[in-house]
Protein backbone atom coordinates (compact mmCIF):
# COMPACT_ATOMS: atom_id res chain seq x y z
CA UNK A 1 0.00 0.00 0.00
CA UNK A 2 1.07 3.73 0.59
CA UNK A 3 2.98 3.09 3.17
CA UNK A 4 5.07 0.64 2.19
CA UNK A 5 5.62 2.81 -0.88
CA UNK A 6 6.65 5.74 0.82
CA UNK A 7 9.49 3.62 3.37
CA UNK A 8 10.97 2.33 -0.02
CA UNK A 9 10.65 5.19 -1.87
CA UNK A 10 12.80 6.93 0.72
CA UNK A 11 15.32 4.62 0.91
CA UNK A 12 15.96 4.53 -2.81
CA UNK A 13 16.40 8.50 -2.84
CA UNK A 14 19.31 7.96 -0.62
CA UNK A 15 21.34 5.80 -2.64
CA UNK A 16 20.16 6.99 -5.98
CA UNK A 17 22.76 8.72 -8.32
CA UNK A 18 22.35 12.56 -8.07
CA UNK A 19 21.54 12.63 -12.21
CA UNK A 20 18.84 10.16 -11.78
CA UNK A 21 14.95 11.45 -10.95
CA UNK A 22 14.05 12.38 -7.78
CA UNK A 23 11.24 10.40 -5.31
CA UNK A 24 8.66 13.32 -4.38
CA UNK A 25 5.74 12.69 -1.85
CA UNK A 26 2.81 15.43 -3.10
CA UNK A 27 0.54 15.68 -0.17
CA UNK A 28 -2.55 17.39 -0.29
CA UNK A 29 -5.31 18.59 2.43
CA UNK A 30 -8.62 19.61 0.66
CA UNK A 31 -12.32 20.25 1.35
CA UNK A 32 -13.50 21.17 -2.43
CA UNK A 33 -11.26 19.07 -3.90
CA UNK A 34 -9.12 22.39 -5.52
CA UNK A 35 -5.99 20.94 -3.19
CA UNK A 36 -6.17 17.64 -4.65
CA UNK A 37 -6.43 19.05 -7.92
CA UNK A 38 -3.17 20.74 -7.85
CA UNK A 39 -1.35 18.19 -6.40
CA UNK A 40 -2.17 15.95 -9.21
CA UNK A 41 -1.24 18.23 -11.58
CA UNK A 42 1.95 18.97 -10.01
CA UNK A 43 2.66 15.03 -9.71
CA UNK A 44 2.06 14.66 -13.68
CA UNK A 45 4.61 18.01 -14.12
CA UNK A 46 7.11 16.10 -11.75
CA UNK A 47 7.02 13.05 -13.83
CA UNK A 48 6.81 14.60 -16.98
CA UNK A 49 10.42 16.21 -15.61
CA UNK A 50 11.81 12.47 -15.15
CA UNK A 51 10.82 12.04 -11.36
CA UNK A 52 8.96 9.63 -9.36
CA UNK A 53 5.38 11.13 -7.75
CA UNK A 54 3.49 10.13 -5.45
CA UNK A 55 0.27 11.64 -4.46
CA UNK A 56 -1.51 10.81 -0.81
CA UNK A 57 -4.14 12.48 0.60
CA UNK A 58 -2.74 14.24 4.82
CA UNK A 59 -5.85 11.87 6.25
CA UNK A 60 -3.63 8.56 4.71
CA UNK A 61 -0.16 10.49 6.39
CA UNK A 62 1.22 10.12 9.96
CA UNK A 63 4.52 12.55 10.68
CA UNK A 64 6.50 9.87 11.60
CA UNK A 65 6.50 9.07 7.72
CA UNK A 66 7.70 12.82 7.02
CA UNK A 67 10.68 11.70 8.74
CA UNK A 68 11.55 9.04 6.15
CA UNK A 69 10.84 11.31 3.15
CA UNK A 70 13.92 12.96 1.28
CA UNK A 71 11.05 15.25 -0.68
CA UNK A 72 7.68 16.62 0.10
CA UNK A 73 5.39 18.85 -1.40
CA UNK A 74 2.21 20.53 -0.28
CA UNK A 75 -1.09 21.57 -1.52
CA UNK A 76 -2.72 22.76 1.97
CA UNK A 77 -6.92 24.26 1.91
CA UNK A 78 -7.48 26.17 4.73
CA UNK A 79 -11.49 26.86 5.61
CA UNK A 80 -12.98 28.87 7.91
CA UNK A 81 -11.64 30.02 10.96
CA UNK A 82 -8.23 28.71 10.04
CA UNK A 83 -9.27 24.99 10.46
CA UNK A 84 -7.55 22.78 7.84
CA UNK A 85 -9.77 20.63 6.32
CA UNK A 86 -11.32 17.61 8.07
CA UNK A 87 -9.69 14.74 6.76
CA UNK A 88 -6.38 16.40 7.65
CA UNK A 89 -7.36 17.28 11.24
CA UNK A 90 -5.41 14.06 12.60
CA UNK A 91 -2.47 14.69 10.67
CA UNK A 92 -2.23 18.60 12.50
CA UNK A 93 -2.68 17.43 15.75
CA UNK A 94 -0.38 14.83 15.36
CA UNK A 95 2.03 17.30 13.69
CA UNK A 96 1.77 19.63 16.58
CA UNK A 97 2.93 17.33 19.31
CA UNK A 98 6.09 17.87 21.25
CA UNK A 99 6.95 14.55 20.46
CA UNK A 100 6.46 15.19 17.16
CA UNK A 101 9.48 13.89 15.26
CA UNK A 102 12.56 15.84 13.73
CA UNK A 103 12.69 16.39 10.24
CA UNK A 104 15.80 17.52 9.63
CA UNK A 105 15.91 15.30 6.45
CA UNK A 106 13.06 16.92 4.92
CA UNK A 107 13.23 19.23 2.00
CA UNK A 108 9.84 20.58 1.72
CA UNK A 109 7.68 23.34 -0.23
CA UNK A 110 4.27 24.30 0.70
CA UNK A 111 1.80 25.86 -2.05
CA UNK A 112 -1.18 26.98 0.65
CA UNK A 113 -5.03 27.73 -0.62
CA UNK A 114 -7.27 30.25 1.02
CA UNK A 115 -9.70 32.44 0.74
CA UNK A 116 -8.98 36.37 1.55
CA UNK A 117 -12.19 37.27 2.48
CA UNK A 118 -11.16 35.40 5.73
CA UNK A 119 -9.25 36.80 8.62
CA UNK A 120 -6.89 33.75 8.54
CA UNK A 121 -6.50 33.28 5.19
CA UNK A 122 -4.22 30.21 4.38
CA UNK A 123 -3.78 30.14 7.99
CA UNK A 124 -3.47 25.86 7.67
CA UNK A 125 -0.67 26.28 5.32
CA UNK A 126 1.27 28.90 7.49
CA UNK A 127 0.71 27.07 10.32
CA UNK A 128 2.32 23.63 8.58
CA UNK A 129 5.24 25.66 7.33
CA UNK A 130 6.24 27.18 10.37
CA UNK A 131 6.01 23.61 12.18
CA UNK A 132 7.93 22.08 9.97
CA UNK A 133 10.72 24.56 9.46
CA UNK A 134 10.63 23.68 13.67
CA UNK A 135 10.83 20.37 13.73
CA UNK A 136 13.75 20.77 11.51
CA UNK A 137 12.86 20.00 7.93
CA UNK A 138 13.94 22.57 5.12
CA UNK A 139 12.16 25.21 2.84
CA UNK A 140 13.56 24.79 -0.64
CA UNK A 141 11.08 27.93 -2.19
CA UNK A 142 8.44 30.47 -0.54
CA UNK A 143 5.71 29.31 0.40
CA UNK A 144 2.73 30.37 -2.29
CA UNK A 145 -0.62 31.85 -0.48
CA UNK A 146 -3.14 31.54 -3.44
CA UNK A 147 -6.79 33.35 -2.84
CA UNK A 148 -9.48 31.18 -4.52
CA UNK A 149 -8.27 31.51 -8.12
CA UNK A 150 -5.29 28.84 -7.76
CA UNK A 151 -4.32 28.59 -11.62
CA UNK A 152 -2.24 31.54 -11.86
CA UNK A 153 -0.10 31.03 -8.80
CA UNK A 154 0.24 27.57 -9.27
CA UNK A 155 1.47 28.14 -13.08
CA UNK A 156 3.95 30.55 -11.96
CA UNK A 157 5.23 29.18 -8.88
CA UNK A 158 5.46 25.22 -10.72
CA UNK A 159 8.56 26.13 -12.38
CA UNK A 160 10.55 27.40 -9.79
CA UNK A 161 9.45 24.62 -7.65
CA UNK A 162 10.64 22.26 -9.73
CA UNK A 163 14.00 24.06 -10.23
CA UNK A 164 14.22 24.39 -6.60
CA UNK A 165 13.51 20.39 -5.77
CA UNK A 166 16.05 19.75 -8.35
CA UNK A 167 18.96 22.12 -6.71
CA UNK A 168 18.30 20.86 -2.95
CA UNK A 169 18.70 17.24 -4.37
CA UNK A 170 22.60 18.28 -5.84
CA UNK A 171 22.98 20.08 -3.00
CA UNK A 172 22.77 17.54 -0.11
CA UNK A 173 25.89 15.10 0.27
CA UNK A 174 24.10 11.48 0.37
CA UNK A 175 25.63 11.40 4.00
CA UNK A 176 24.16 14.21 5.40
CA UNK A 177 20.91 12.87 4.68
CA UNK A 178 21.57 9.44 6.27
CA UNK A 179 23.27 11.33 9.36
CA UNK A 180 19.59 13.61 9.78
CA UNK A 181 17.35 10.64 9.10
CA UNK A 182 18.89 8.23 11.73
CA UNK A 183 19.18 11.13 14.25
CA UNK A 184 16.73 10.46 17.14
CA UNK A 185 13.33 12.72 17.60
CA UNK A 186 15.21 14.49 20.21
CA UNK A 187 18.29 15.89 18.57
CA UNK A 188 17.79 19.32 18.18
CA UNK A 189 17.73 20.46 14.69
CA UNK A 190 20.40 22.81 13.39
CA UNK A 191 19.75 26.30 12.55
CA UNK A 192 21.47 28.65 11.23
CA UNK A 193 21.46 31.68 8.78
CA UNK A 194 20.42 29.41 5.68
CA UNK A 195 17.43 27.43 8.00
CA UNK A 196 16.80 29.93 10.85
CA UNK A 197 14.08 29.11 13.34
CA UNK A 198 10.78 31.03 12.70
CA UNK A 199 10.36 31.99 16.41
CA UNK A 200 6.87 33.75 17.49
CA UNK A 201 6.75 37.01 19.08
CA UNK A 202 5.95 37.16 22.78
CA UNK A 203 6.24 40.41 23.48
CA UNK A 204 6.70 43.98 21.58
CA UNK A 205 6.40 47.27 23.35
CA UNK A 206 8.54 50.74 23.25
CA UNK A 207 11.40 50.93 26.34
CA UNK A 208 11.16 54.94 24.65
CA UNK A 209 8.72 56.84 25.50
CA UNK A 210 6.79 58.69 22.71
CA UNK A 211 8.29 61.85 23.33
CA UNK A 212 11.59 60.56 22.96
CA UNK A 213 13.48 61.55 19.22
CA UNK A 214 14.20 57.89 18.64
CA UNK A 215 12.25 54.84 18.92
CA UNK A 216 14.07 51.57 20.92
CA UNK A 217 11.67 48.72 21.05
CA UNK A 218 12.04 45.53 23.86
CA UNK A 219 11.35 42.17 21.25
CA UNK A 220 10.67 38.79 22.88
CA UNK A 221 10.59 35.43 21.17
CA UNK A 222 9.43 32.07 22.17
CA UNK A 223 12.03 29.61 21.14
CA UNK A 224 10.28 26.25 22.65
CA UNK A 225 13.05 23.76 22.51
CA UNK A 226 14.53 24.90 19.48
CA UNK A 227 17.45 27.06 20.21
CA UNK A 228 19.55 27.81 23.30
CA UNK A 229 21.80 30.89 24.07
CA UNK A 230 23.69 31.58 26.64
CA UNK A 231 23.88 35.36 28.27
CA UNK A 232 26.52 37.34 26.16
CA UNK A 233 25.50 35.73 22.61
CA UNK A 234 22.99 37.56 20.29
CA UNK A 235 20.12 36.93 17.74
CA UNK A 236 20.69 36.94 13.88
CA UNK A 237 17.44 38.03 12.62
CA UNK A 238 17.28 37.13 8.79
CA UNK A 239 15.74 40.46 7.48
CA UNK A 240 13.45 41.02 4.33
CA UNK A 241 13.01 44.13 2.40
CA UNK A 242 10.00 46.23 2.49
CA UNK A 243 7.56 45.14 -0.16
CA UNK A 244 6.02 48.29 -1.15
CA UNK A 245 9.80 49.38 -1.72
CA UNK A 246 10.52 46.23 -3.68
CA UNK A 247 7.44 46.19 -5.89
CA UNK A 248 8.11 50.23 -6.01
CA UNK A 249 11.38 49.10 -7.21
CA UNK A 250 10.08 46.71 -9.74
CA UNK A 251 7.88 49.22 -11.31
CA UNK A 252 11.04 51.05 -12.35
CA UNK A 253 13.05 48.40 -13.78
CA UNK A 254 12.17 46.67 -17.26
CA UNK A 255 12.13 43.66 -15.90
CA UNK A 256 9.99 41.11 -15.38
CA UNK A 257 9.28 40.54 -11.67
CA UNK A 258 8.47 36.99 -12.29
CA UNK A 259 11.70 36.22 -14.29
CA UNK A 260 14.18 33.51 -12.43
CA UNK A 261 17.79 34.30 -11.11
CA UNK A 262 20.08 32.19 -9.71
CA UNK A 263 21.14 33.20 -6.28
CA UNK A 264 24.34 32.02 -5.61
CA UNK A 265 24.14 29.62 -2.27
CA UNK A 266 20.44 30.18 -2.49
CA UNK A 267 19.66 28.76 -5.58
CA UNK A 268 16.53 30.01 -8.56
CA UNK A 269 14.60 32.65 -6.92
CA UNK A 270 11.94 35.14 -8.72
CA UNK A 271 13.52 38.97 -9.52
CA UNK A 272 10.99 40.13 -6.84
CA UNK A 273 11.75 37.04 -4.10
CA UNK A 274 15.56 37.97 -5.00
CA UNK A 275 14.46 41.82 -4.19
CA UNK A 276 12.76 40.96 -1.27
CA UNK A 277 15.06 38.09 0.43
CA UNK A 278 18.40 38.34 -0.69
CA UNK A 279 19.85 41.41 -2.30
CA UNK A 280 20.86 45.00 -0.11
CA UNK A 281 19.09 47.55 -1.43
CA UNK A 282 17.93 50.35 0.76
CA UNK A 283 21.54 51.73 0.46
CA UNK A 284 23.71 52.95 -2.09
CA UNK A 285 27.30 52.14 -2.85
CA UNK A 286 29.91 52.83 -5.33
CA UNK A 287 29.50 49.40 -7.40
CA UNK A 288 25.81 50.50 -7.70
CA UNK A 289 27.17 54.10 -8.93
CA UNK A 290 29.32 52.81 -11.44
CA UNK A 291 27.30 50.59 -12.68
CA UNK A 292 24.65 53.43 -13.64
CA UNK A 293 27.30 55.63 -14.80
CA UNK A 294 28.34 53.13 -17.30
CA UNK A 295 24.97 52.00 -18.41
CA UNK A 296 23.47 55.69 -18.58
CA UNK A 297 27.09 57.60 -19.95
CA UNK A 298 25.90 60.30 -16.94
CA UNK A 299 28.50 62.80 -16.27
CA UNK A 300 27.34 63.83 -12.77
CA UNK A 301 27.69 60.14 -11.90
CA UNK A 302 30.75 59.09 -13.50
CA UNK A 303 32.57 62.76 -11.76
CA UNK A 304 31.73 60.70 -8.57
CA UNK A 305 33.93 58.03 -8.81
CA UNK A 306 37.80 58.87 -9.28
CA UNK A 307 39.34 58.25 -6.30
CA UNK A 308 39.95 61.78 -5.21
CA UNK A 309 36.18 62.49 -5.66
CA UNK A 310 35.75 59.91 -2.31
CA UNK A 311 34.39 62.68 -0.03
CA UNK A 312 31.54 63.33 -3.11
CA UNK A 313 30.56 60.06 -3.55
CA UNK A 314 30.25 59.24 0.03
CA UNK A 315 27.85 62.61 0.77
CA UNK A 316 25.78 61.34 -2.65
CA UNK A 317 25.39 58.09 -1.48
CA UNK A 318 24.49 59.36 1.83
CA UNK A 319 20.65 58.78 2.13
CA UNK A 320 20.09 57.25 -0.76
CA UNK A 321 19.14 53.90 -2.16
CA UNK A 322 18.76 51.84 -5.26
CA UNK A 323 15.46 53.43 -5.91
CA UNK A 324 16.92 57.28 -6.17
CA UNK A 325 19.01 56.04 -9.21
CA UNK A 326 16.18 54.43 -10.56
CA UNK A 327 13.49 57.14 -10.48
CA UNK A 328 16.17 59.31 -12.16
CA UNK A 329 17.36 56.81 -14.97
CA UNK A 330 14.38 54.92 -15.56
CA UNK A 331 14.88 52.27 -17.90
CA UNK A 332 18.75 52.22 -17.44
CA UNK A 333 18.61 48.39 -15.66
CA UNK A 334 16.62 46.25 -18.02
CA UNK A 335 18.40 42.59 -17.08
CA UNK A 336 18.37 40.60 -13.85
CA UNK A 337 21.63 39.90 -14.61
CA UNK A 338 22.82 43.67 -14.53
CA UNK A 339 20.83 44.30 -11.33
CA UNK A 340 22.23 41.46 -9.06
CA UNK A 341 25.63 41.87 -10.13
CA UNK A 342 25.74 45.49 -8.86
CA UNK A 343 23.81 44.30 -5.26
CA UNK A 344 25.17 43.17 -2.10
CA UNK A 345 23.98 40.50 -0.56
CA UNK A 346 21.27 41.23 2.29
CA UNK A 347 22.94 39.31 5.27
CA UNK A 348 20.92 38.78 8.62
CA UNK A 349 21.27 41.56 11.34
CA UNK A 350 22.60 40.60 14.32
CA UNK A 351 21.30 42.22 18.07
CA UNK A 352 22.72 41.18 21.23
CA UNK A 353 20.45 39.71 23.47
CA UNK A 354 18.84 40.51 26.15
CA UNK A 355 16.96 37.95 28.04
CA UNK A 356 19.05 36.04 30.09
CA UNK A 357 19.00 31.92 29.90
CA UNK A 358 18.20 31.61 33.70
CA UNK A 359 15.73 34.14 34.34
CA UNK A 360 13.60 33.88 31.27
CA UNK A 361 14.08 30.23 30.54
CA UNK A 362 13.26 29.71 26.77
CA UNK A 363 12.33 33.26 26.16
CA UNK A 364 14.84 35.51 23.79
CA UNK A 365 14.30 39.31 24.59
CA UNK A 366 16.34 41.99 21.78
CA UNK A 367 16.88 45.28 22.20
CA UNK A 368 16.26 47.11 18.89
CA UNK A 369 16.84 50.65 17.95
CA UNK A 370 14.37 51.09 15.21
CA UNK A 371 15.97 52.80 12.17
CA UNK A 372 13.98 55.88 10.13
CA UNK A 373 14.91 58.61 8.53
CA UNK A 374 13.76 61.06 5.60
CA UNK A 375 16.02 61.81 2.92
CA UNK A 376 16.05 62.79 -0.88
CA UNK A 377 12.37 63.60 -0.30
CA UNK A 378 11.35 60.15 1.00
CA UNK A 379 10.99 58.23 4.25
CA UNK A 380 13.18 55.27 4.94
CA UNK A 381 14.54 52.38 7.49
CA UNK A 382 16.35 50.05 8.40
CA UNK A 383 15.72 46.63 7.06
CA UNK A 384 15.51 44.76 9.90
CA UNK A 385 14.86 47.47 12.84
CA UNK A 386 11.72 48.42 10.43
CA UNK A 387 10.66 44.94 9.74
CA UNK A 388 10.47 44.00 13.32
CA UNK A 389 8.62 47.22 14.02
CA UNK A 390 6.11 47.54 11.37
CA UNK A 391 6.44 44.81 9.22
CA UNK A 392 5.45 41.88 11.31
CA UNK A 393 2.05 40.74 13.06
CA UNK A 394 1.95 41.35 16.56
CA UNK A 395 1.25 37.36 16.86
CA UNK A 396 3.81 36.32 13.86
CA UNK A 397 7.27 34.57 13.88
CA UNK A 398 10.59 36.07 13.10
CA UNK A 399 13.43 33.87 11.62
CA UNK A 400 16.23 33.61 13.58
CA UNK A 401 19.06 31.92 14.74
CA UNK A 402 21.91 31.78 17.46
CA UNK A 403 25.29 33.58 16.51
CA UNK A 404 27.20 32.26 19.81
CA UNK A 405 29.81 35.83 21.19
CA UNK A 406 32.52 33.19 23.02
CA UNK A 407 34.64 36.30 23.62
CA UNK A 408 32.01 38.06 25.67
CA UNK A 409 30.93 35.93 28.83
CA UNK A 410 30.56 36.27 32.16
CA UNK A 411 33.41 35.53 34.27
CA UNK A 412 33.93 31.75 35.30
CA UNK A 413 34.26 32.91 38.70
CA UNK A 414 31.10 34.24 40.42
CA UNK A 415 32.69 36.26 42.84
CA UNK A 416 34.16 38.64 40.30
CA UNK A 417 33.11 41.76 40.33
CA UNK A 418 32.49 43.29 36.48
CA UNK A 419 31.91 47.17 35.04
CA UNK A 420 29.16 47.28 32.15
CA UNK A 421 29.30 50.22 29.64
CA UNK A 422 26.75 50.40 27.97
CA UNK A 423 25.08 53.42 26.46
CA UNK A 424 21.98 52.98 24.20
CA UNK A 425 21.11 50.03 23.12
CA UNK A 426 24.44 48.81 24.23
CA UNK A 427 22.67 48.03 27.62
CA UNK A 428 21.45 44.48 25.94
CA UNK A 429 23.95 42.38 26.93
CA UNK A 430 24.21 43.77 30.38
CA UNK A 431 20.68 43.14 31.44
CA UNK A 432 20.92 39.83 30.15
CA UNK A 433 24.21 39.36 32.70
CA UNK A 434 22.68 41.60 35.48
CA UNK A 435 19.55 38.80 35.20
CA UNK A 436 21.70 36.12 34.77
CA UNK A 437 23.98 36.68 37.61
CA UNK A 438 20.97 37.59 39.64
CA UNK A 439 18.97 33.96 39.09
CA UNK A 440 22.09 32.10 39.38
CA UNK A 441 22.91 33.81 42.76
CA UNK A 442 26.16 35.37 41.72
CA UNK A 443 27.84 37.31 44.52
CA UNK A 444 30.47 39.68 42.57
CA UNK A 445 29.56 42.97 42.29
CA UNK A 446 27.46 44.51 39.18
CA UNK A 447 28.83 48.03 38.06
CA UNK A 448 26.91 49.42 34.77
CA UNK A 449 27.21 52.83 33.11
CA UNK A 450 24.48 53.55 31.36
CA UNK A 451 23.98 56.36 28.87
CA UNK A 452 20.71 57.83 26.59
CA UNK A 453 19.32 61.34 25.37
CA UNK A 454 17.20 62.13 28.21
CA UNK A 455 15.96 60.41 31.54
CA UNK A 456 12.45 61.31 31.20
CA UNK A 457 11.91 59.50 27.81
CA UNK A 458 14.79 57.32 26.95
CA UNK A 459 15.87 55.19 30.19
CA UNK A 460 15.99 51.68 28.72
CA UNK A 461 14.76 49.24 31.22
CA UNK A 462 14.58 52.23 33.97
CA UNK A 463 12.24 50.24 37.00
CA UNK A 464 14.25 47.01 36.22
CA UNK A 465 17.74 48.58 36.53
CA UNK A 466 16.20 50.56 39.52
CA UNK A 467 14.73 47.76 41.42
CA UNK A 468 18.03 46.04 40.88
CA UNK A 469 19.80 48.43 42.05
CA UNK A 470 17.57 49.24 45.39
CA UNK A 471 18.17 45.24 46.18
CA UNK A 472 21.82 46.10 45.78
CA UNK A 473 22.23 43.36 42.96
CA UNK A 474 23.79 46.41 41.29
CA UNK A 475 26.13 47.29 43.17
CA UNK A 476 26.52 50.89 41.32
CA UNK A 477 24.10 52.13 38.37
CA UNK A 478 25.96 55.71 37.26
CA UNK A 479 23.93 57.26 34.00
CA UNK A 480 24.96 59.76 31.71
CA UNK A 481 22.18 61.74 29.81
CA UNK A 482 23.30 63.62 27.28
CA UNK A 483 20.92 66.18 26.38
CA UNK A 484 19.40 66.95 30.04
CA UNK A 485 21.83 69.86 30.47
CA UNK A 486 23.12 72.55 28.93
CA UNK A 487 26.62 70.50 27.86
CA UNK A 488 27.03 67.01 27.05
CA UNK A 489 27.95 64.32 29.57
CA UNK A 490 28.75 60.73 28.28
CA UNK A 491 29.58 57.53 30.03
CA UNK A 492 33.09 57.93 29.22
CA UNK A 493 32.66 61.19 31.19
CA UNK A 494 30.79 59.45 34.11
CA UNK A 495 34.07 56.92 34.22
CA UNK A 496 36.35 59.65 34.64
CA UNK A 497 34.28 61.08 37.44
CA UNK A 498 34.37 58.21 39.30
CA UNK A 499 37.87 56.60 38.28
CA UNK A 500 39.76 56.70 41.43
CA UNK A 501 36.92 53.98 42.21
CA UNK A 502 37.37 52.34 38.85
CA UNK A 503 40.70 51.92 39.35
CA UNK A 504 40.23 50.35 42.97
CA UNK A 505 37.92 47.96 41.35
CA UNK A 506 40.43 47.17 38.86
CA UNK A 507 43.06 46.24 41.69
CA UNK A 508 40.50 44.21 43.12
CA UNK A 509 40.26 41.69 39.69
CA UNK A 510 36.86 43.70 37.52
CA UNK A 511 36.20 42.85 34.30
CA UNK A 512 35.24 45.87 31.64
CA UNK A 513 32.83 44.99 29.62
CA UNK A 514 31.90 47.72 26.66
CA UNK A 515 28.69 47.34 24.49
CA UNK A 516 27.20 49.72 21.74
CA UNK A 517 28.40 51.96 19.27
CA UNK A 518 31.85 51.50 17.18
CA UNK A 519 32.07 54.41 15.44
CA UNK A 520 32.41 56.93 18.82
CA UNK A 521 31.15 55.76 21.83
CA UNK A 522 33.70 52.54 22.48
CA UNK A 523 36.95 54.73 21.26
CA UNK A 524 36.11 57.11 23.10
CA UNK A 525 35.22 55.21 26.70
CA UNK A 526 38.44 52.77 25.20
CA UNK A 527 40.78 56.36 26.01
CA UNK A 528 38.68 57.29 29.34
CA UNK A 529 39.66 53.71 30.54
CA UNK A 530 43.78 54.99 29.67
CA UNK A 531 43.16 58.31 30.95
CA UNK A 532 41.71 56.36 34.33
CA UNK A 533 44.55 53.85 34.92
CA UNK A 534 47.39 56.58 33.86
CA UNK A 535 46.04 58.98 36.86
CA UNK A 536 44.68 57.03 39.28
CA UNK A 537 47.49 54.03 39.01
CA UNK A 538 50.20 56.99 38.45
CA UNK A 539 51.65 55.30 35.76
CA UNK A 540 53.03 56.62 32.24
CA UNK A 541 51.05 56.83 29.46
CA UNK A 542 53.23 53.68 28.19
CA UNK A 543 52.18 51.86 30.94
CA UNK A 544 48.58 52.43 30.93
CA UNK A 545 48.37 51.28 27.30
CA UNK A 546 50.76 48.42 28.79
CA UNK A 547 48.10 47.54 31.71
CA UNK A 548 45.22 47.39 29.11
CA UNK A 549 46.65 45.41 26.70
CA UNK A 550 46.91 42.99 29.51
CA UNK A 551 43.55 43.29 30.51
CA UNK A 552 43.01 41.88 26.77
CA UNK A 553 45.45 39.50 27.23
CA UNK A 554 44.04 37.79 30.58
CA UNK A 555 40.42 38.04 29.25
CA UNK A 556 39.52 41.01 31.52
CA UNK A 557 38.24 43.67 28.85
CA UNK A 558 35.38 42.70 26.43
CA UNK A 559 34.43 44.73 23.78
CA UNK A 560 30.65 43.86 21.63
CA UNK A 561 30.54 47.10 19.72
CA UNK A 562 28.90 47.85 16.22
P1 LIG B 1 23.86 62.33 22.05
O1 LIG B 1 23.04 61.67 20.99
O2 LIG B 1 23.06 63.27 22.90
O3 LIG B 1 25.11 62.99 21.53
C1 LIG B 1 23.00 56.71 23.30
O4 LIG B 1 22.88 56.95 21.95
C2 LIG B 1 23.75 57.81 24.01
O5 LIG B 1 25.12 57.82 23.59
C3 LIG B 1 23.20 59.19 23.74
O6 LIG B 1 23.07 59.84 24.95
C4 LIG B 1 24.27 59.84 22.88
O7 LIG B 1 24.36 61.21 23.07
C5 LIG B 1 25.49 59.18 23.47
N1 LIG B 1 26.70 59.39 22.67
C6 LIG B 1 26.86 59.99 21.46
N2 LIG B 1 28.16 60.04 21.11
C7 LIG B 1 28.86 59.47 22.10
C8 LIG B 1 30.25 59.23 22.33
N3 LIG B 1 31.19 59.57 21.45
N4 LIG B 1 30.60 58.60 23.47
C9 LIG B 1 29.66 58.23 24.37
N5 LIG B 1 28.35 58.44 24.23
C10 LIG B 1 27.94 59.05 23.11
Amino acid sequence: GFLAGLFSNASAAQTMPESAGLEVAVYFATQSGTAERLAKKFSKELKDAGHTATVASLSDVHPAQLAQQAHAVFFVSTYGDGEPPDHAKNFREALMLDSAPALGSLRYAVFALGDRNYEQFCAFGTELDERLIALGAQRIVSRVESDVDVDEPFAAWTPTCMIALKRSSDKAPAEARTVAISSSSKSAPLYSRENPYHAQIVERRALTASASGKLTMHLALQLGEALSYEAGDACGVVACNDPSLVDETLSLLAISADELVDVPKAGKSTVRDALLHHYQHTRLTRKIVQAFAERTECKVLSALLPAEQSAHLDAFLYGRGLIDLLQEYPGAIDTAETLFAMLPRLSPRLYSISSSPAKHGSELHCTIGVVKYRSHHRERGGVASTMLAERIGAKESVPVYIQPNKKFRLPADSNAPIIMIGPGTGIAPFRSFLHEREALGHKGRNWLFFGERSAQTDFLYCHELRSMSESSHLTRLDTAFSRDQEHKIYVQDRMLEQGETFWRWLQEDARVYVCGDASRMAQDVDAALHALIEKHGAMSADAAREYVSRMHDDNRYHRDVY
